[in-house]
């Protein structure tokens, strides 16, 4: 029997992980627990931030999937704190996820998940780093939350999307074998620029808005151009952007 705690297994990324874990579990007898910082649903509950909870959550836990990402810049001190709790609870796994290009883009966020892969690192557990481009609803977030505007602005670069689940696939595979350092980056089969994303999107929805690119200046935006944010190798997933706009949206999306 195997105890596995997922941080933020209440997030886009961590319910289709706790399912296939669960799925897995329920075929070899295994125990999966989802950290939240609400009850309900099967969670145990705990906080990163101010430690409550965190132990009796790791009580008796041999593998601990961090998937979990606040508000901020709490995720370094969060993560500090897990690795101390997991040291001391005897875990002898640690999965992180974490961005593709997080060395290569100067944002705050992904200076960050610098500091956390570092940590994990030097923790002393066993681990395996998982690095995963944008989710596809991630990208699609983007465009819906602009729903009061007149046009559907976009940056002109290029991302590689990949399908949320695949990357919960990944998880459960790597989890569930030994600890393997950092592994291979997962993104999606494309590199599509975020406004050709958004015309996609418009056929999907029905949408009349025009679509508006854009460029910045700065460090962040070239690095973003140079394709830091893609992955370098192949690239692991197989659902297309298109693919999944027609799951969701039901509809064809061809020109
Ligand atoms: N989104 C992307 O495109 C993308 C791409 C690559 C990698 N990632 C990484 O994948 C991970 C998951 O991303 P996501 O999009 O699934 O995140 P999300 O949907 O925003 O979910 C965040 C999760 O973190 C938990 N959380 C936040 N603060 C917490 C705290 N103080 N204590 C305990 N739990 C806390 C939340 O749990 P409750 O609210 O239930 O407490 C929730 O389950 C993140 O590390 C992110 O950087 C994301």
């Amino acid at each position: 029997m195997t105890t596995t705690l997922v941080t933020g297994g209440t997030g886009a990324l961590g319910v289709p992980t706790v399912a296939r874990l669960k799925a897995n579990g329920n075929e070899n007898g295994n125990d999966v627990r989802p950290l939240s910082r609400s009850s309900g649903g099967g969670n145990v509950v705990g906080d990163l931030v101010t430690g409550a909870g965190i132990s009796a959550a790791l009580d008796g836990a041999d593998t601990v999937v961090h998937l979990a990402s606040g508000q901020n810049h709490s995720d370094v001190a969060a993560t500090e704190r897990l690795l101390e709790e997991s040291r001391r609870a005897g875990v002898s796994h640690f999965v992180l996820i974490s961005i593709v290009g997080i060395d290569g883009v100067p944002l705050p966020y992904y200076r960050d998940k610098v500091t956390i892969e570092k940590l994990t690192v030097d923790a002393g557990l066993p681990y395996t780093i998982l690095r995963a481009t944008q989710f596809h609803n991630f990208v699609t977030r983007l465009f819906t939350a602009q729903r009061f505007s007149p046009v559907i602005v976009a940056p002109s670069f290029a991302v590689q999307p990949v399908a949320v689940e695949e990357v919960a696939d990944r998880l459960v595979e790597l989890a569930t074998a030994d600890p393997a350092g950092r592994v291979a980056d997962i993104g999606g089969p494309e590199a599509l620029t975020v406004p050709d994303m958004a015309r996609a999107w418009k056929r999907a929805t029905g949408s009349r808005r025009a679509v508006m690119p854009f460029r910045l200046p700065g460090r962040i935006f070239a690095a973003y151009r140079a394709g830091n944010g893609l992955v370098d190798g192949p690239a692991n997933g197989k659902q297309s952007y298109e693919q999944y706009l027609s799951a969701r949206y039901g509809a064809t999306t061809a020109r």
